[in-house]
């Protein structure tokens, strides 16, 4: 059971609950062609994006595996709405997790996906004391990639054309950090706020 305290704060975002006035910044992102290039979606419309917003928003609390926790990804000083984060409870008796995110393009390049999956980390390992937390993106993917590398993860794989995506074979890679690891761990360098309080 994992039932996080509201807002999660780090440096530059607020991690919360989805609520029902998040709709139009969240379609601002959904709806573009370069967010959903790389995931199994098709660029959404409203009513698609409507819907999802509704399941997230009862998506804050973690009772039992299979459940998702669904976070909002808002800048600290504005308010603005810049991130859709996503910590999966995968299995109760293995003790696993998956770490998911889709960002605003205006808002790439920051660090900021980096800042919020670290949380997502934390969440997984300090409040849900899960073993082992993986990620998996098309192996094109190269800044998912990078979130998951500057987050701890080590790649496990690079499967080959193990899924046949949007009319095409795709290459999947995948990462994982374990609670060792993650224990271990040291910040990563190099930009201003970046996985600075992993
Ligand atoms: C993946 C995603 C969330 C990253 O968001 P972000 O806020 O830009 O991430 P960060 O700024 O924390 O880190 C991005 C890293 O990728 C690098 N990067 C970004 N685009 C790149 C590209 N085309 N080629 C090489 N590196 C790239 C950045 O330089 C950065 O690495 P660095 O820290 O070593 O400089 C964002 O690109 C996104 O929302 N993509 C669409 C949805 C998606 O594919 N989600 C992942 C599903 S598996």
């Amino acid at each position: 059971m994992l039932l996080p305290e509201y807002p999660i704060r780090t440096p530059r975002l607020l991690l919360r609950p989805f609520a029902r006035g998040d709709l139009d910044a969240l379609y601002e992102f959904h709806k573009l062609p370069e967010v959903n290039r790389f995931l199994y979606s098709e660029p959404k419309d409203r009513d698609q994006v409507s819907a999802m917003l509704a399941d997230k928003a009862r998506s804050a609390v973690l009772r039992e595996e299979g459940q998702a926790l669904s976070l909002a990804a808002e800048l600290a000083g504005s308010g603005q709405l810049v991130g859709d984060c996503t910590l999966w409870w995968r299995s109760q008796a293995s003790q696993q997790g998956e770490v998911g995110f889709v960002f605003h393009p205006a808002h790439h390049g920051r660090g900021l996906a980096t800042e919020a999956t670290v949380e997502l980390l934390r969440l997984g390992f300090d409040g849900l004391r899960l073993h082992r937390i993986f990620g998996r993106c098309d192996a094109r993917n190269v800044a998912s990639a990078r979130v998951m590398e500057r987050c701890g993860m080590r790649r496990e794989a690079h499967l080959r054309e193990n899924e046949y995506v949007k009319g095409e074979w795709t290459d999947e890679m995948v990462y994982a950090i374990l609670r060792p690891e993650w224990a271990g761990r040291r910040p990563a360098a190099g930009r201003p706020g970046a996985a600075a309080r992993g």
